[in-house]
């Protein structure tokens, strides 16, 4: 059986089913469609699978001429049923995996993802979890869920974790260029996984156990975490001391070795920087383990978005001007420089702080037509120069690369710049405030 399987991957005549076509799922799908390999997307969400099979895309960095050519070659196949499952030969999860409203784990996406599995599985399967979880989840949750059938991996079946990596929007390193970690529950699932990837991306990393290639994941993400946090602690420093944090991290990356660049921001976002390393804390603890690190950055990172309110309504009262009568815009609301992601976004929480001081406020996002706002809705306007003079002050939250920050300074009364995004802007005065 494993000789079947390892054949059909190498020669890519394995069939392959990726669950959960989100900003994760719908990259891999398309790589794996591309490469030659029939690709089944399965999504519980009717309306992103309707979006597809009309050669739609909905992430920004699939192309929908992309997903049409695929559909017609039909090397991808988009539908709302498990049932699919049975004609596959690889099944990969690719399922939310957020926190619950105590700041836990939540894998019930995985758990439902497992369950709809086991309902059409049969043997002969590779199946790859690579949604970002905590250590152990594959071996001591979802490996018994699928041998409770009594199939064995090893033997009927086999199960790797894979971390998924991509970083939407980078234009340099797209799913394909960046290389894959794949640890297998037995040498035998490691391997068919490693090569599974080899198809597909540049180069794959073999570990000896799911729980390390699950940890490297959490790893990856708490460095940037915490490295983040310290940047951002070094700028509130910086802003005590009457000096420019931008100016000085500039000063410190001319050195060749030893430093690696981190920026300060309003605070961090998206589905993965704010909750992985939750994830990692969460397991340490019940090994007793106190992830000092981690909580301490999820501290000064959770603590941005009330900080930079703190420095409006400073700057506000500068010009003799009060929140509760300060009309404040804010540009860009997603967690980061062009994507139209806004889950966990520090925008959102900066719109909420304000509005409950009682700021007149209002945004642009070329992304995000409409957001709500302690259950107000709030639709997105252009930041023209008839707008911005209305406002009495501007902070620059998310810096997307489609706006003209010179003309945002030059028609501005007051800007906050959150992003160093007015850098190069010659004779800003004082009407320009870096964090
Ligand atoms: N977004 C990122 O940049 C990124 C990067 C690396 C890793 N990850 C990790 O990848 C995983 C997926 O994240 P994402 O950003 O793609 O999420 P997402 O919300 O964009 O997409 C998840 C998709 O899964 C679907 N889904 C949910 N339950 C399902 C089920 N039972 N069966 C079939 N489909 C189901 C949803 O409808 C959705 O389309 C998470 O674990 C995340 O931490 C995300």
């Amino acid at each position: 059986m494993y000789k079947v399987l390892h054949k059909k991957i190498n020669n890519r005549k394995a069939k392959v089913g990726i669950i959960g076509l989100g900003y994760v799922g719908l990259p891999l799908a398309i790589e794996f469609a591309k490469a030659g390999f029939i690709t089944y997307g399965i999504d519980i969400n009717k309306k992103q699978i309707e979006k597809l099979k009309k050669g739609r895309s909905y992430i920004m960095d699939v192309l929908s001429s992309d997903i049409a050519k695929l559909l017609k070659s039909k090397a991808f196949r988009p539908t709302t049923s498990y049932s699919v499952i049975k004609s596959l030969d690889v099944i990969i999860i690719c399922v939310p995996t957020p926190l619950s409203k105590t700041k836990e784990p939540d894998i019930s996406y995985i758990l439902s993802a497992v369950k709809s599995i086991m309902q059409h599985k049969r043997s002969g399967q590779l199946i790859v979890l690579e949604s970002t979880t905590y250590p152990g989840t594959t071996d001591e949750i979802v490996l018994p869920l699928l041998e409770s059938n009594g199939l064995k991996c090893g033997k009927d079946f086999y199960l790797a974790f894979s971390p998924e990596r991509v970083d939407p929007a980078n234009k340099v390193y797209k799913t394909k260029d960046i290389p894959k970690i794949v640890g297998g529950i037995n040498r035998s699932s490691g391997i068919l996984a490693r090569d599974l990837y080899k198809s597909v991306v540049k180069d794959v990393f073999l570990v000896s156990s799911t729980k390390t290639a699950e940890m490297a994941k959490l790893l990856e993400n708490t460095f940037r975490s915490v490295n983040i946090a310290l940047v951002n602690e070094i700028a509130l420093m910086c802003n005590k001391l009457g000096l420019d944090v931008w100016e000085t991290i500039d000063a410190a990356g001319s050195k060749p070795f030893g430093f690696i660049p981190f920026y300060p921001g309003p605070g961090i976002g998206g589905h993965c920087i704010p909750l992985d390393p939750i994830y990692l804390a969460w397991k340490a603890r019940l090994h007793g383990f106190e992830a000092k690190f981690i909580d301490l950055a999820d501290r000064i990172n959770s603590g941005m978005p009330e900080y930079v309110v703190s420095r409006i309504i400073g700057i506000l009262n500068e010009k003799k001007k009060t929140v509760m009568d300060a009309k404040v815009h804010v540009i860009g609301i997603s967690y980061k420089r062009d994507v139209s992601d806004t889950r966990e976004s520090p925008a959102l929480e900066i719109l909420r702080l304000l509005k409950n001081k009682g700021a007149d406020i209002s945004y642009s996002d070329p992304y995000t037509k409409e957001c709500i706002v302690e259950g107000r809705r709030l639709r997105a306007v252009e930041p023209t120069p008839r707008m911005l003079k209305q406002r009495d002050c501007v902070a620059i939250i998310t810096d997307h690369s489609a706006y003209n920050y010179g003309s945002i300074v030059k028609n501005s009364k007051l800007v906050f710049d959150t992003r160093n995004a007015t850098k190069n802007i010659l004779k800003k005065g004082r009407r320009v405030i870096k964090l």
